[in-house]
């Protein structure tokens, strides 16, 4: 599909669509970007696979939404998140009719939206495009979900020179420009010095001495076994190190709650609360001694903020920090879980080789660069320059 050069004056009309967390954390420094640029007019559907995760970022970015699918229920299975998605957004674009649809990464309402507009043949935009796993069945369902985006995109950003090639690799013909990763941007709008934390539970922690230990877990492939296997690690590490503060901002999802009080109630150093506005969130990071998890955004933040991070997954579609060293992946099993920690807790020199800030997602300013690229593919600009991570 080709991109409508725009006359003068002629508002470009951008309809992003997202409906959980991660895509809205990353989405929405985009939208702003392009709300105070009076040249594009941008809309926004929300899907609303998640609800409350995605509802309170959106308030604290302070964005409403223009549609609202609404179409989260308890236990979703991923037919039905597709199938609510794929019809939700064609009566969406039936009426609104954008000059492109905007997607973010990997998940079922990504793919389902991207899907959607291809058959409405409305161009599509795929945000965090080219990261790959290799592996189909982890992170599961995403790899297949990014997968199947590339072919139906009219444009890609990428975030780094490797997806890139991971695109060209695919022999994937449209337009890829690599932007960095609108994940970093979102720092810029949360992470303070002076921040003064939400949740009553996590300002009680401050002033500490404790190493904080900021741990997530929610991936599908990880439910079951690996999680508490997860959670196994975790306890061994809290009942043998006091000094060590455990937060866990627990995912909504029941599949995961109810293994995580099961196994980490009742510790006095285990903090379990419910999700953490972003805000809190990334400030919490950035006071954090470690961060343990098998979230995609954290492998990227915590890098960014120099904090080493075990990666709860056998694979990665971010290698890139593992690659600089501050990222290790961790598996699944208690024994090295366990391990590997122990090591970061108690053996400076292997910690100080890992809390390094490292950028290799992005330098703050991808936002900037994907809309000059939407003003370079609409005719009203120059085309942007590659983000370049420092070698
Ligand atoms: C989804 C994405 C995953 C992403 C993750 C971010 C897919 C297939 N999965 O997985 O890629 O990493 O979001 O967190 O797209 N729930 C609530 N309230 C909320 C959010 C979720 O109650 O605000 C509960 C609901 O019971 C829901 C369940 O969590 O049924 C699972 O949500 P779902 O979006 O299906 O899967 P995630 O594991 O969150
Ligand atoms: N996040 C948050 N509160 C939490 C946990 C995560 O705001 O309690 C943020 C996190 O900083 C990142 C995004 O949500 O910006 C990542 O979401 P998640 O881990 O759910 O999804 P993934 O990145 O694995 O797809």
């Amino acid at each position: 599909m080709t991109f409508e050069k725009k006359k003068s004056g002629e508002k470009i009309r951008v309809l992003f669509i997202f409906g959980t967390r991660p895509e809205a954390v990353k989405m929405a420094p985009l939208y702003l970007a392009l709300r105070e640029d009076a040249r594009f007019e941008p809309l926004l559907c929300v899907t609303a696979q998640h609800r409350q995760m995605l509802d309170t970022v959106l308030e604290i970015f302070g964005i409403s939404p223009d549609y609202d699918l609404d179409i989260m229920k308890a236990a979703q299975t991923l037919s039905y998140i597709t199938t609510a998605v794929l019809t939700g957004v064609e009566t969406v674009l039936k009426t609104c009719r954008p000059d492109i649809v905007l997607v973010h990464g990997d998940t079922t309402t990504t793919f389902a939206s991207a899907l959607s507009a291809f058959y409405q043949q409305v161009p599509v935009g795929h945000v965090e495009a080219g990261l790959r796993s290799f592996d189909m069945s982890s992170p599961f369902p995403e790899e297949l979900n990014r997968r199947l985006v590339a072919p139906m995109a009219s444009v890609h950003f990428s975030p780094t020179p490797a997806n890139r090639e991971n695109l060209l690799a695919e022999r994937i013909a449209a337009p890829i420009f690599v932007t960095g990763n609108t994940a970093i941007d979102a720092l810029s709008y949360t992470v303070r010095n002076d921040y003064a934390f939400k949740t009553s539970a996590v300002r009680g922690l401050f002033p500490t001495d404790r190493c904080i230990l900021l741990l997530t877990a929610h991936r599908r492939e990880n439910l079951g076994t690996p999680m508490r296997q997860i959670f196994a690690a975790v306890r061994q590490v809290a009942e043998e190190f006091p000094d060590v503060q455990v937060v866990y901002p627990v995912h909504l999802n029941p599949a995961v709650r109810e293994p995580a009080h099961e196994m980490l109630d009742g510790l006095q150093n285990v903090l379990l609360c419910d999700p953490l506005d972003v805000d809190d969130m990334h400030n919490l990071m950035e006071r954090a001694y470690l961060v343990l998890t098998d979230s995609g955004g954290l492998q990227e933040e915590a890098p960014a903020l120099g904090r080493p991070v075990l990666v709860l997954r056998t694979e990665t579609e971010r290698p890139e920090a593992v690659r600089a060293g501050t990222v290790k992946m961790a598996g699944v099993e208690t024994e090295r879980i366990y391990a590997l920690t122990k090591e970061l807790l108690t053996d400076a020199p292997a910690y100080a080789g890992m809390a390094r800030a490292v950028n290799p997602y992005g330098d703050g300013h991808a936002c900037a660069r994907i809309r000059q690229a939407l003003l370079y593919l609409f005719g009203c600009g120059e085309k942007p320059v590659d983000f370049q991570p420092e070698p």
